[in-house]
């Protein structure tokens, strides 16, 4: 499901920039992938999805110790 319709990201987009940069740090993330550099509607959903994500697979976890 499309997050920011202006530059194209999606949901697991958001996910994997969260995962790949092992940070959580909504500015860094969104800045990364241009989400809110046009309209900028987006961003309240964008980091939403990006801080719920980071609580479902907390980044200290990622290296196959998530026994959840
Ligand atoms: S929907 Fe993301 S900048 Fe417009």
């Amino acid at each position: 499901m499309y997050v920011c319709i202006c530059k194209g990201i999606t949901e697991k987009q958001i996910q994997e920039a969260v995962t790949s940069r092992n940070s959580n740090n909504p500015k860094e993330i969104l800045k990364a992938l241009g989400i809110g550099s046009d309209c900028g509607t987006c961003v309240e959903d964008a980091v939403k999805t990006l801080l719920d994500h980071s609580a479902r697979s907390p980044i200290e976890m990622k290296d196959g110790s998530n026994n959840s």
